[in-house]
């Protein structure tokens, strides 16, 4: 049989240049999108060109400034490897995660979801699976005692059992473990299942804010815009659940000015929480969660 390519389309017969304008060659670019099959690359594709072109018209890009943007590109995917996912930095700092996930499940949050927050470069695979209760803060991790109390719900309030919880925060060092020689393999992390009642419980510290890393091409970009670089105190979860969407989200301290200027811009709406001091100084944090039915899927995880 013999194969259709692309010298076979009738359009590969046309003998007309493309007129020298932005409009012609635009037109020209798009119709080359239009024999791609799959209906959601042809319709993601349509209008990736068509903001692309818009915008290096609108801001007149130059041949050179196209090179330094390329190169940046080309920095980022170099800066990225085992220890730190530069490209999820970027998405990050661009707001496009944080954008990305509220139109995800914007069904979700109108029925009284949790909000979702971005998952960020630091969530490792194979978190270590812990009993309901357990420390997850190795001897020695500086800061204020905390316990957290979890509810895995449905919208409709229905307990969650038997769903995956995974949680990873940062020292009150301002580090993770994986940036930290100080710290012990997988402190500050952990994976629980959901009881039938839907709950999860566990000791930790209470955490600080931190610094996004600025020691690659995402940290050039924040300093040329003079930008803040700092994450408000927060912890992170994913719940993972059969019949559910997964929702990746994160809890954030109110107490922390940080939390109203985050450089990743995740810190929304209901995320922020108080966390109570009980009469023995420890910290507690109550928090139910509402995952929407659907489909469950597993994040890309950026860290081994
Ligand atoms: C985080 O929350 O772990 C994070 C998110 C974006 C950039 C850096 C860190
Ligand atoms: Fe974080």
């Amino acid at each position: 049989m013999k194969m259709e390519s692309p010298s076979d389309a009738p359009d590969a017969m046309r003998r007309e240049a493309i007129p020298a304008t932005a409009e012609a060659l635009f037109d020209a670019v798009l119709a080359s999108n239009q024999r791609t099959p799959n209906p959601r690359l042809k319709q993601v594709m349509d209008a990736l060109l068509r903001h692309l072109h818009g915008f290096a018209s609108e801001v007149q890009l130059s041949y050179a400034e196209l090179e330094i943007a390329l190169d940046f590109l080309v920095r980022i995917g170099k800066a990225t490897g085992p220890e730190k996912h530069e490209g999820i930095l970027l998405a990050d700092i661009l707001g496009l995660a944080t954008l990305v996930g509220l139109n995800d499940s914007r069904k979700a949050l109108a029925a009284g979801g949790t909000e979702p927050a971005l998952v960020g470069p630091f969530w490792r695979a194979n978190q270590p699976v812990r009993e309901q209760g357990a420390n997850i803060a190795s001897a020695g991790t500086p800061g204020d005692r905390l316990f957290v109390n979890g509810r895995v719900l449905s919208l409709d309030g229905t307990p969650i059992g038997n769903a995956r919880v995974e949680t990873w925060q940062a020292s009150p060092g301002g580090l993770y473990e994986n940036q930290d020689p100080g710290q012990e393999d997988m402190n500050l992390r952990a994976r629980f299942q959901t009881d039938e009642d839907g709950k999860f419980s566990f000791r930790s510290v209470r955490p600080a804010g931190y610094a996004v890393p600025v020691d690659g091409p995402c940290g050039e970009l924040l300093a040329l815009q003079q930008r803040e670089i700092m994450r408000p105190a927060h912890l992170h979860f994913i719940v993972m659940a059969e019949g559910y969407k997964t929702l990746a989200t994160q809890i954030f301290d109110a107490d922390d000015p940080n939390a109203y200027r985050d450089v990743v811009f995740g810190a929304v709406g209901s995320l922020l929480h108080e966390f109570e001091k009980a009469p023995d100084g420890n910290y507690v944090l109550d928090l139910d969660l509402r995952l929407e039915r659907g489909e469950m899927r597993i994040p890309m995880c950026p860290l081994p």
